[in-house]
């Protein structure tokens, strides 16, 4: 399904395990794979229909030549004026507008590996992520629209460059995209000699080309930062001809993107999800696919029917929080909306069988296929997932591995917990896959430590047996071999589909000056399945204060983005704790969620836990279909 300039002449290379290379001794080029191979055949074909969240503004649809020629110019621009080269390190903080995707694939024509920050995320965390890639150029956008108001961007970039240069990173230039060329949309000011609108930059290289640099297989094509145990965002490494293969063959087999498809996938680029589903799979196989600007819900709760209805969408891809407020906001879904979808998908979360049934039989009108794809950051593509009319569907259940991935649930002393017999374990994939993570960009320590040495049996081994990767989440596999996934065993929240790590929110809270320490739990929600409730508890001498409550809140925002924002913020004066200083999460956890708290006796100090009780209240009782019990499997206590 690939150009290749020079084919591979070994599939796997184990030499290095667990540093997996693919199809080594190939070179390609992901841009020229997603562009100009497709100009012949495809050229006016629509690779994008740009929907803007305003819905008066005009729909721009971008035919494959278009991209082409927009990605070239950029490309140009990236070289000539900013200065990269092959291997060199950029990062972009874009929202869900052409640019984004713009900016990656001229990145790759010059073999640039680059980094997206989901559009979100505060400065302050894309500042961070600058610096651990060592970029010294950041690309971003003035303004875009969000739920009917315009954000200024721009002015996160500011504190970016000033969080990367606090930890050693210069930036050199930032360059802006204008939401619309010539008008500003951001109050910021621009920095001389550093700030660089990009519509009054390009005019220089109208029309230029530049031709893709080919690049060895194993050469990395981007990052992405994600959330894991420890309070540092890890930066996931992808390959270009592994990463490329799988998610083009994924995107061919799973989403099942033929040539008339108009497919939608209502994720932000900024996550892996669409960097797969939205950018390298459907480009590589020339597909056309929508880009939607906005909040789904807005104007309101029917726009995702008129717009599916408008453009003819047929293949839908979301997540199942998407599909909660959908279901809360607009029962009655499509229903008087012509849409003609044959197949809907679904990732990011587990989906509750009733929403499953609520997104089969009221969107897809009993008529299309549901496929539950479960995946990660690291995995690059789908792992388990039903294939579109071959597999039966199973509610609530990822269903089988795809073909060339082994999946394992292992127990805590690493013996298989065989299928059919009802109990969760550690998910664990038996082989290396193309898609797979290269390694954590600066960290290869890291990288073995966090995947690999769980159940490594033998350091140095070359054989792939040797090396079951990790994948985080707990499992049961079904007596048909379908997996049911139950959540994360790594502090990871999953808050409406977002990762984030509980140390991260808890090193946030503690840079308040007042907090001595403190923890965050899952909290159950309706429609985001899990939000971050916050425990803090106070330096001698502080008192609790609204302000405090403020400044733990605004710390969170802050330093990682509105999507963490806490539920609520409880001021405890002192954190329930074993004898050996142990932060008892769960049984915080229990208290915001209502559910029992076990046994406290081991406790040193039991009697907190009452009073704690009392400031929380009887708890949130979760509405979700999932149990309480699968919360509480998701926290563990903190040394
Ligand atoms: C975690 C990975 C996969 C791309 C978007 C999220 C959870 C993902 C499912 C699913 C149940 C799922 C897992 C996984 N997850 N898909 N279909 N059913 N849980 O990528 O941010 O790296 O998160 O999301 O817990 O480990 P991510």
């Amino acid at each position: 399904m690939l150009e290749w300039s020079r084919p591979w002449e070994m599939v796997l290379d184990t030499s290095e395990a667990p540093f997996w290379k693919w199809f080594t001794g190939g070179e390609l080029n992901a841009s020229h794979n997603c562009l100009d191979r497709h100009l012949a055949r495809r050229g006016d074909k629509v690779a994008y229909h740009f929907v803007p969240e305003d819905e008066k503004e005009p729909l721009q649809s971008l035919t494959y030549r278009e991209l082409y020629r927009r990605v070239n110019e950029f490309a140009v621009l990236l070289r000539e004026f900013a200065g990269l080269r092959k291997g060199d390190r950029v990062t972009f903080h874009l929202p869900m507008t052409p640019e984004l995707p713009i900016s990656m694939l001229a990145a790759a024509r010059l073999g640039v590996v680059h980094s997206e920050v989901f559009g979100g995320f505060s400065g302050q965390a894309c500042g961070a992520r600058i610096a651990d890639s060592g970029s010294s150029v950041l690309v971003t956008l003035d303004g875009y629209a969000r739920n009917g108001r315009t954000i200024d961007h721009k002015a996160n970039a500011d504190v970016a460059v000033e969080t990367a240069r606090k930890l050693g990173q210069e930036v050199r230039k930032v360059l802006v995209w204008r939401r619309y060329p010539g008008r500003d949309l951001s109050q910021a000011p621009m920095v001389e000699g550093r700030d660089y609108y990009v519509d009054e930059l390009l005019p220089r290289f109208r029309g230029t080309q530049v031709p893709p640099e080919p690049v060895r297989s194993e050469d990395p094509l981007f990052l992405m930062y994600t959330s894991g145990t420890t309070g540092k965002p890890k930066g996931c490494q992808h390959s270009t001809g592994g990463y490329l293969a799988y998610v083009t063959g994924t995107s061919r087999y799973v989403l099942d993107l033929q040539e008339d498809d108009i497919y939608w996938c209502m994720a932000d680029i900024g996550w892996i999800t669409g960097h797969s589903y939205i950018v390298y799979g459907p480009l590589s196989l020339g597909a056309t696919s929508v880009l939607y600007e906005g909040v789904p819900s807005y104007p309101d709760a029917a726009r995702p029917w008129r717009l599916s209805e408008s453009l003819g969408v047929t293949v839908f891809h979301t997540s199942p929080t998407a599909i909660r407020q959908l279901r809360k906001s607009l029962p009655e879904g499509p229903r008087g909306h012509n849409v003609r979808f044959r197949l809907l998908t679904t990732v990011g979360e587990p989906i509750e069988p009733e929403v499953w049934k609520w997104y089969f039989d009221v969107v897809g009108g009993g008529r299309a296929a549901i496929t539950d794809t479960w995946w990660q950051t690291e995995t690059g593509g789908f792992l388990c997932s039903t294939l579109p009319a071959v597999h039966p569907m199973k509610p609530g259940s990822a269903g089988p591995p795809l073909p060339g991935i082994f999946p394992v649930i292992l127990d805590e002393d690493g013996r298989e917990v065989p299928k059919g017999m009802g109990h969760a374990g550690n998910l664990c994939i038996r082989n290396p896959w193309p898609g797979v993570l290269q390694t954590i960009w600066g960290s290869p320590e890291r990288y073995v430590a966090q995947y690999y040495h769980r159940y490594s049996k033998k350091p140095g081994s070359k054989d792939w047996r040797d090396w079951p990767y990790l994948t985080g989440d707990g499992a049961i596999e079904g007596a048909d071999g379908y997996f049911r996934i139950i959540g994360r065993i790594d502090d990871v929240i999953k808050v409406a589909g977002h990762r984030l790590g509980a140390k991260e929110l808890e090193s946030a809270c503690l840079t308040v000056p007042e907090v001595a320490e403190a923890a965050a739990v899952p909290l159950a929600d309706e429609v985001k399945g899990r939000v971050p409730d916050i425990y803090v508890s106070l330096k001698p001498g502080s008192a609790s204060s609204p302000e405090v409550v403020d400044k733990v809140r605004q710390s969170i925002v802050g330093l990682i983005g509105k999507i963490a924002a806490p539920q609520h913020v409880y001021v405890v004066e002192d954190m329930p704790k074993t004898r050996s200083g142990k932060i008892m999460r769960r049984v915080l956890a229990a208290l915001s969620n209502g559910a029992d708290c076990g046994d406290t006796s081991t406790l040193v100090n039991p009697e907190v836990v009452e009073n704690i009780r009392r400031t929380v209240g009887t708890g949130a009782s979760p509405k979700t279909g999932l149990s309480r019990e699968a919360i509480l499997q998701e926290v563990r206590d903190l040394d």
